[in-house]
């Protein structure tokens, strides 16, 4: 747990932090999210992060109170303070504190949160057999509803639906897919696919968020020669792949070995993700920015 907490501009302990109850994303979603990990007192990838929250508040129109650099400095203060030197950071952005959906009746600017927790997402072992997963009846929402490229806290109400019907069926993971039935990613993570040595994930315009952990996934493949194609994918693709695993950064680099009762695969890791996961474990090593 968090001892210290970061609220608009101080560092603040457990027994002071307060959260308005008017504030616009308790109200109505109306909020953006990072989540970051820490490895070894280093940040990893915060500028991607800190790009990623500043876009998405420029597309939604949240006016963010202090610079990039100025938060950046805050992240690592906090981190600093906190010393999880592996853990997660989580940082939300809301557009304000006021009653009332129209943001006219927000006063002052944006609250920005941010606390540091120690952190494991699945158990270790999952890592080696591998996530269950089931196709989530509910599906994201197109590109003329919101840009998959934001990360507003808002849209996850959809995903929660889906994680709660992955939970309800017993499975590990739900894989969401588009309006017109396109395999786009999963409730937290991306998903990627080795087809014939192939490694295939959809693209982002497909409407899956673009993830941090898989554009870095991208990228360790590319440079170790991997074959890559950013393709759209349906059912029929996962499957009937060779592997199959999952990208996020709470989840890092996953197996998935069944989709809806169909075994992907050897119903195994493969060896292929197997050798990813070390490559990826081995970036965030020597990676980040140190606090
Ligand atoms: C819906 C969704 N897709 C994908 C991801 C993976 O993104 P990242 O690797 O940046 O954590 C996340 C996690 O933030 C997510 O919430």
């Amino acid at each position: 747990m968090s001892d210290m907490f970061y609220i608009n501009g101080g560092i603040v302990k457990k027994e002071e932090a307060r959260v308005p109850l008017y504030d616009h994303g308790l109200l109505y979603g109306d909020g953006l999210f990072e989540g970051i990990r820490t490895y070894n007192g280093k940040v990893f990838k915060l500028d991607e992060h800190l790009d990623r929250l500043y876009y998405s508040a420029a597309a939604l129109m949240i006016a963010m109170p202090v610079a990039q650099p100025v938060l950046r400095d805050s992240v690592l203060e906090l981190c600093k303070a906190n010393n999880h030197l592996s853990g997660y950071i989580r940082l939300t952005v809301t557009r304000g504190t006021g009653l009332g959906l129209d943001p006219k009746h927000i006063s002052g600017t944006a609250n920005i949160y941010i606390s540091t927790e120690q952190l494991s997402l699945y158990p270790a072992e999952l890592y080696e057999t591998g996530l269950v997963m089931v196709t989530a009846s509910n599906r994201l929402p197109p590109p003329d509803v919101i840009d998959p490229r934001i990360k507003c806290t808002g849209k996850y109400t959809n995903n929660i639906q889906a994680k709660l019907e992955a939970n309800r069926k017993g499975a590990g993971e739900a894989v969401m897919l588009n309006a017109q039935g396109y395999v786009c990613e999963c409730t937290g993570d991306n998903i990627f696919v080795f087809k014939d040595g192939v490694l295939k994930t959809p693209p982002s315009h497909s409407c899956g968020l673009v993830g941090i952990t898989r554009n870095t996934v991208l990228e360790l493949a590319r440079k170790n020669n991997f074959p890559v194609e950013e393709t759209l994918m349906t059912q029929y693709d996962v499957y009937n792949a060779n592997e199959c695993f999952l990208t996020g950064t709470g989840a890092e680099v996953i197996p998935a070995i069944e989709l809806d009762g169909r075994k992907i695969g050897s119903g195994r890791a493969g060896a292929l993700t197997t050798k990813l996961i070390a490559l990826f474990r081995e970036h965030t090593r020597e990676s980040g920015v140190k606090f």
